[in-house]
């Protein structure tokens, strides 16, 4: 299987030498002269761990570096695009770098004998590969080739960690409209599960854990600043502190539960401890508004599932689940009731529930006019839809067991 990687930055010079290092015949095309004499010479531009002396073990063997585009090419099988994508003036993703390294391929590919995998390692922005990077190459005159594929493979390393992680990833995920064997042969010599995903899924996940990122760190500096305006708050203690849960650890370390869409949080503590410290930290004059928002955005997400529901199921509709988690019978603050008034409000009629424990704490706490059943199947049975309201394991893959019936699972379970 022959490699070509184009753009030799921190992404593709570690992409190229990792593939070379696991016996793939790579070649490395780069545009900035400069950066191919320090590389020739067995150097990486930059300073990676490790790196140099991976390049070293490769370099003129089976790792092949060029500006000349036609050798890196001619007869290669897939091509990893790791190009960059840099913030454009208006703050969006410039990929016109991306695309001009586009275009001097496709010039090319158009005279070699085999049609390779169009792969792009870059980051960019979900729904590009469908709505930019295809009809771009569709326009270059290359999609109509029947052997033409594109698809995407973000990239996950960590500079400062890079070669490490590239060979050691903990997931690979691949967009595409289906599984790629040439792919999955090639990263079948790394030990990670492989993920094929759509194209915008794949995009999107890029996105999901490196704004996940983004939000720690803005969301640990605004606490040091509440913490400052209360006084007297050891921040770097209760940091080291806070790293102790026991809930960051094990795998998957159980913190992940709490990175999952759904109703909001609920119950007795995260409502009314979240806004307690925004309302404490804006009477000692600092205001968050990250700490605002979290409550906001933990208000409209029902509306936002509310809203998905067909308007004409708004009889018989079933609620599976009432307590605020599963494994508990707390109903305080439950998303549940909130879902349910919002329901009657809106004039549902003949409201079901079910909850595997709490059926009768909710309704004693609530009051609400709603039929209770003491069984999932007398719920299935009694109802036109049904809305998967609180995660009980109980109420997993019921989608795939009940055909005939409209399933809202909120939880994502
Ligand atoms: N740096 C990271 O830690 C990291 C991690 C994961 C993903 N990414 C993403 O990977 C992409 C690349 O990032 P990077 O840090 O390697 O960028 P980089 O700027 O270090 O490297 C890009 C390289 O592409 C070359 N290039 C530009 N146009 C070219 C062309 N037409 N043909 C051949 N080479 C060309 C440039 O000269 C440069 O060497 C970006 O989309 C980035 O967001 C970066």
């Amino acid at each position: 299987m022959k490699i070509a990687v184009f753009g030799l930055g921190f992404v593709g010079l570690t992409t190229a030498v990792g593939f070379a290092n696991k016996g793939y015949e790579t070649f490395g095309f780069e545009i900035d002269r400069s950066k191919i004499t320090t590389i020739k010479n067995g150097k990486a531009p930059f300073f990676e761990n490790g790196l140099d002396s991976a390049l070293q073990a490769v370099i003129n063997n089976n790792l092949h570096i060029t500006d000349d585009i036609k050798e890196a090419l001619d007869c290669a099988d897939i091509i990893f695009y790791c190009i960059g994508t840099p913030m454009s003036e208006d703050g969006s993703a410039d990929l016109s770098y991306l695309l001009e390294a586009l275009k001097m391929s496709a010039k090319y590919i158009k005279l070699c004998k085999k049609v390779p995998i169009f792969v792009i390692k870059s980051t960019i922005p979900p729904s590009s590969l469908k709505e930019i990077f295809l009809p771009f190459l569709q326009n270059l005159g290359l999609v109509e080739n029947i052997d033409f594929i594109l698809a995407n493979n973000p990239e996950f390393l960590r500079e400062g960690f890079a070669y490490d992680d590239f060979m050691n990833p903990d997931r690979i995920v691949i967009g595409a409209d289906f599984e790629i064997d040439k792919l999955k042969d090639l990263y079948s010599k790394f030990n990670a599960p492989i993920f094929f995903v759509t194209p915008n899924t794949a995009e999107f996940i890029k996105y999901l854990s490196n704004t996940m990122l983004s939000m720690m760190i803005s969301y640990a500096n605004d606490m040091s600043v509440i913490a400052k305006s209360i006084g007297n708050i050891d921040t770097k203690k209760a940091f080291e502190i806070l790293h102790l849960d026991k809930r960051f650890f094990g795998n998957p370390a159980n913190i992940t539960s709490y990175i999952y869409p759904g109703m909001g949080f609920g119950g007795y503590c995260l409502p009314k401890d979240t806004l307690a410290l925004y309302k404490k930290s804006k009477m000692q004059g600092y205001e968050s508004k990250l700490i605002k928002e979290i409550l906001d955005i933990n208000n409209k997400i029902i509306d936002f599932h509310i809203n998905t529901i067909d308007e004409n199921l708004n009889t018989d509709i079933g609620i599976l689940g009432l307590s605020f988690k599963p494994n508990s019978d707390d109903v305080r603050d439950s998303k549940s009731y909130i879902l349910i008034k919002k329901l009657l409000d809106k004039g549902y009629k003949n409201i079901h529930a079910f909850d595997p424990i709490s059926n009768d704490i909710f309704h004693n706490t609530y009051g609400l006019d709603i039929k209770y059943h003491s069984s999932l199947d007398s719920i299935i049975q009694s109802c036109k839809s049904l809305i998967i309201s609180t995660a009980w394991s109980e109420f997993k893959n019921l989608d795939c067991k009940i055909v005939d019936k409209k399933i809202y699972n909120f939880r994502y379970i």
